[in-house]
């Protein structure tokens, strides 16, 4: 382990957690700030913690973060491969009829927080960015990406050397039968595109800083 990477993110995560610079931080149980290993070239980025993220404080833990670990399990890889990140960091959620429901986060809760993302990505340094869902691919890739025709695509992006839209799990799990097949299958060949595009980077790159340890950190056969 990069000794110098781990601290980064320990202090980095330490203000993270205390951060009250929205109001979010009110009615949050936990900050989830991310986790994963912080030397992947491979980042994934969610749009933002449910109720079981929410109360735990860790990353896609719920029924999408099942079907998350299980795409990534198809691809020979899991957690220990990737770090994964969100959008915003805390729930946004709203309570109807006496029940707590999520919703999406708004502008300002997005760009109040995502400095925090900004900062992982500037220690980190990831190759290749796989962003799930319509906001976090509208936020690394381009403001008007259309998730039906755009996803699957390798784009450029100032985070890193590219990034790769792909469905959210949490839509794939609102999916039925062959929708929900076809979803997953997406999710599959979208982590599998994010992974080649680690290994050709590294591979083309003459960098010596690319050609360490952390080549091994995505499977390559
Ligand atoms: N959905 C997300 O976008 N992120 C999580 O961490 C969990 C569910």
């Amino acid at each position: 382990m990069n000794e110098s990477i781990t601290q980064q993110i320990d202090e980095l995560r330490e203000q993270c957690i205390r951060c009250d610079r929205c109001a979010l931080s009110q009615t949050r149980n936990n900050v989830v700030f991310g986790e994963g290993n912080p030397e992947s070239p491979l980042m994934i980025v969610g749009e933002g913690p449910g109720a079981t993220e929410d109360a735990t404080g860790h990353p896609f833990v719920g029924r999408a973060g099942k079907l998350l670990d299980e795409a990534l399990a198809a691809n020979r890889m899991s957690r220990k491969h990737v770090w994964i990140g969100n959008v915003v960091k805390c729930r946004a959620c709203i309570i109807e009829n006496g029940r707590t429901r999520n919703r999406p986060p708004t502008i300002e809760e997005v760009s109040t927080c995502t400095p925090w993302l900004e900062k992982q990505i500037e220690i980190i340094k990831p190759l290749v960015i796989l962003a799930l869902g319509a906001p976090s691919s509208k936020f690394i890739i381009k403001k008007d990406l259309r998730m039906t025709k755009e996803r699957g695509i390798i784009y450029p992006t100032k985070y890193a050397h590219c990034a790769i839209a792909a469905l959210h799990p949490a839509y794939i799990l609102r999916q039925a039968g062959k929708e929900y097949d076809g979803g997953k299958s997406l999710l599959i060949a979208d982590i599998d595109a994010a992974r080649r595009e680690v290994i050709r980077i590294k591979k083309e790159s003459h960098d010596p800083r690319l050609s360490g340890d952390s080549a091994d950190l995505v499977p390559s056969g």
